[in-house]
């Protein structure tokens, strides 16, 4: 308002002034014209210091940007004269040359914009205001303006202020000041990112793509050329840096500015160094040759991409074979790793949950190729080895790129390859205890704690007695290296030799892949093809002893010798290995002298005579009161229960019931009440459970549920 305000008054001062100068001189030049009004004694103060009057008198058609008096208060700048000068009075252009020039000679340029509601052709140069256009002396035109004119911002000023313009500033603010004079052609930011993945514009911030972004850079300037729209109203070539040539043509009616057929409509932005022209699209990107080496460095494996670079120069720029190339990120990176054992031709995704073995281009210890073992989850990582797993992918071409959290290597040796692995960590003891993990060429069958677990007092018999831990676990190594291969493949059925020599037939169920029978027991494959040195192993869901181990050696392993002294003490000792279940309640020395022999004789169970019920982990004689077990052993020479306190006798039992507590005997009365339901049905099945030479705990889940880590269950 205020501004309105000022025009108006200038307007009308003006007009008296005009009217002034033109009754008292026939030939004015523009110094004239400025010295008839009281509103420029500042300027002509400048101009004449400055020794410029000289100038404006001996040159004609000039247009001077003359400021009013009020303009120099208020700017503290100094005023550069050429700037406000104009080699022409026709303003038929938007941006002008002036007078200024820059280093190299060539003029830096300001712009006339024309305001929509105002009638005036131009009401602003560059940010200020023209009061009072077209103020015509003889010699030139003088267009008032109200502040002094400065000088536009640089390239790289303009580029940083706006974000629209960040990510050709990022890339290329090393090279925009480089030159005195540029044209610059700029793609906004979300042309960028419309164009280039994640993955490329990462590589691009990198140091490594130097010479990428210069020819980006060139290919998107015109340098020692300062190109408005006005000049090439006519089309005009121009060669680019790095040299393809680009035809720029400005439509004047539209405002339309072409590169080749690409329009912009945000252009003539003036800068102390040349242009800005906003584009829409990149000029020729092809120009750019992604290879997998860049890729990597774009997703940070900076390292391992120098490495394939430098050792393996071909695969780091080949895009056409099926390949996989597995890089650890920066931080897992170990110069010393053999970079062959991460690519792998003729690569392709495993489905989602599964697996398969192939060769790497690394050689194993024994000359041939060393094999890898790739799997996928369900978020789409890609496992391998069991070691480490992708944290990014990227395709490029055809080769298929993986940036691993942990590095990996051909398998190393089994114990200290499956070492850390804590869920089968008890094997892997057993077998270094043993020597049993060494033999080159072999085949391991081993089981994950929780199946050791279930043995209870059968495993604290093998760790007590390692020469039968030997005899057991020498069941389960087979001479020669025998792969599933995928999760596809099943097992060769066939006879197969263990480390002892014994023959085994181990045979492959068609409805399932996961379900072996070896020996004719059936075993559910929970993992399968760990790679190791000597050969491979798999995870077998239960161990199953292939001999009876006697109940003498289940009761002194888990520490109940007391109750052994108790039975030789009462002439009990030969009604053990005799098949009978035998019950082992807690004793103490004392015990031993006070305990009679129906105590001794109550704990061992004819199951042909006498009701014996086993509910979780309860168990009742003869509908007695339940009795809590701790461990148990399932043999043929007959089945150990630890229990908590001893079996009670009849009178015993009465007692208690009538001591413990609401809680408890309700507890009890729901278990007897289904006791007794389903008593048949339990002695049944510890009857056919007997029936089997070898016994297996109540808690083996008999569905083939796989669970666990991904790559577990793949
Ligand atoms: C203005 O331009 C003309 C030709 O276009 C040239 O002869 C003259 O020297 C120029 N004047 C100034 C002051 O640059
Ligand atoms: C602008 O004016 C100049 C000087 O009069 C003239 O040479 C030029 O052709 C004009 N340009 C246009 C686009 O009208
Ligand atoms: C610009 O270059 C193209 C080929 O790149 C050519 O066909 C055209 O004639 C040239 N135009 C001008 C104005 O030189
Ligand atoms: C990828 O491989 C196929 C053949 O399997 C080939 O036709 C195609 O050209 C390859 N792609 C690239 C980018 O090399
Ligand atoms: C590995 O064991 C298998 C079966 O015992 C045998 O046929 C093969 O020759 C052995 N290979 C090596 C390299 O020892
Ligand atoms: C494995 O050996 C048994 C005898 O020990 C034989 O009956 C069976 O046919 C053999 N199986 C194969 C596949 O050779």
């Amino acid at each position: 308002m205020v501004l309105w305000i000022n025009l108006i008054c200038f307007s009308l001062f003006f007009f008296s002034i005009q009217a002034q100068a033109a009754l008292h001189s026939r030939s004015t030049s523009i110094v004239d014209l400025l010295s008839s009004s009281p509103n420029f004694f500042r300027l002509i103060r400048h101009l004449q210091q400055e020794n410029f009057i000289p100038y404006l008198n001996r040159n004609k058609g000039l247009t001077l940007f003359a400021p009013v008096n009020e303009a120099f208060r208020r700017d503290t700048i100094d005023p550069v004269w050429p700037y406000h000068i104009l080699n022409t009075t026709d303003l038929n252009r938007t941006v002008f040359a002036t007078e200024f020039k820059a280093a190299d000679g060539r003029p830096i340029a300001l712009k006339v914009t024309h305001r929509e509601e105002s009638n005036n052709p131009y009401d602003l140069v560059n940010d200020v205001y023209i009061i009072k256009p077209n103020w015509r002396a003889d010699s030139g035109v003088v267009q008032v303006v109200d502040q002094l004119l400065r000088l536009p911002p640089t390239s790289l000023e303009i580029l940083s202020s706006e974000s629209e313009y960040s990510i050709f500033y990022r890339l290329s603010s090393a090279w925009v000041s480089e030159y005195e004079s540029t044209t610059l052609f700029v793609p906004t930011t979300d042309v960028f990112v419309n164009t280039f993945t994640s993955t490329q514009l990462s590589y691009f911030y990198s140091f490594y793509a130097t010479e990428d972004v210069k020819t980006l850079f060139n290919q998107h300037s015109v340098i020692h050329e300062r190109v408005y729209a006005d000049d090439v109203v006519e089309p005009k070539n121009f060669t680019l840096r790095n040299g393809p040539i680009i035809t720029l043509q400005y439509d004047k009616p539209k405002k339309i500015l072409y590169f080749n057929d690409t329009p912009s409509y945000n252009f003539d932005i003036v800068t102390r160094n040349g242009a800005i022209h906003v584009l829409p699209a990149l000029l020729n990107p092809e120009v750019i040759t992604f290879t997998p080496a860049k890729y990597l460095i774009g997703l940070g494996a900076t390292w391992f991409s120098e490495k394939i670079s430098k050792e393996r120069e071909y695969i780091a720029v080949d895009t056409s074979s099926h390949r996989g190339i597995f890089a650890p990120t920066n931080w897992a990176f170990r110069e010393s790793s053999d970079i062959d054992y991460h690519i792998m031709e003729n690569f392709y995704m495993p489905d989602v949950n599964k697996y398969y073995l192939s060769r790497t281009n690394a050689k194993s210890h024994d000359e041939h190729s060393a094999l890898i073992r790739v799997a996928t989850d369900t978020a789409g990582a890609l496992y391998v080895n069991f070691d480490s797993h992708s944290i990014d992918k990227e395709t490029i071409g055809n080769v298929s790129l993986f940036v691993l959290e942990k590095d990996i290597e051909p398998p190393r040796p089994l114990l200290s390859q499956l070492i850390l692995l804590d869920e089968i960590s008890m094997s892997i003891r057993y077998l270094a205890s043993l020597g049993l993990g060494e033999d080159p060429n072999s085949t391991w069958f081993l089981v994950e704690n929780d199946a050791w677990a279930e043995l209870g007092l059968l495993r604290k018999a093998l760790e007590h007695n390692l020469e039968m831990m030997q005899n057991v676990l020498l069941e389960y190594i087979f001479q020669g290296i025998h792969y599933f291969g995928s999760t596809e493949d099943s097992w060769t059925s066939g006879n197969y030799t263990t480390l002892s020599g014994r023959s085994i037939m181990v045979e492959s169920t068609n409805e399932n892949n996961d379900i072996l029978k070896i020996n004719g027991l059936s075993y559910n494959v929970k993992t399968r093809d760990m790679l190791v040195q000597e050969g491979v192993v798999h995870i077998l869901d239960r161990l199953v002893v292939p001999f009876a181990i006697p109940q003498r050696d289940m009761i002194i392993a888990g520490g109940r010798k007391e109750f052994l002294s108790l039975l030789e003490k009462q002439g009990l000792l030969d009604m053990l290995e005799q098949g009978f279940s035998v019950v082992v309640p807690p004793l103490s020395d004392s015990d031993i002298k006070s305990k009679d022999f129906s105590f001794a004789d109550r704990h061992i169970i004819d199951t042909g005579k006498q009701s014996f019920i086993i509910h979780d982990s309860l168990l009742s004689v003869d509908n007695g009161p339940w009795v809590h077990i701790e461990e148990s052993g399932f043999s043929s020479c007959g089945n150990v229960f630890f229990v908590r306190s001893p079996i009670p006798t009849k009178r015993d039992a009465s007692w208690r019931t009538f001591a413990i507590s609401l809680l408890g005997f309700l507890t009890a009365a729901v278990f007897t009440n289904s006791g007794y339901k389903s008593y048949k049905i339990y002695q049944q099945k510890l009857w056919a459970a007997e029936r089997e030479p070898l016994l297996v705990p109540a808690r083996r889940s008999s569905s083939i549920h796989r669970s666990g880590s991904p790559a577990h269950s793949v």
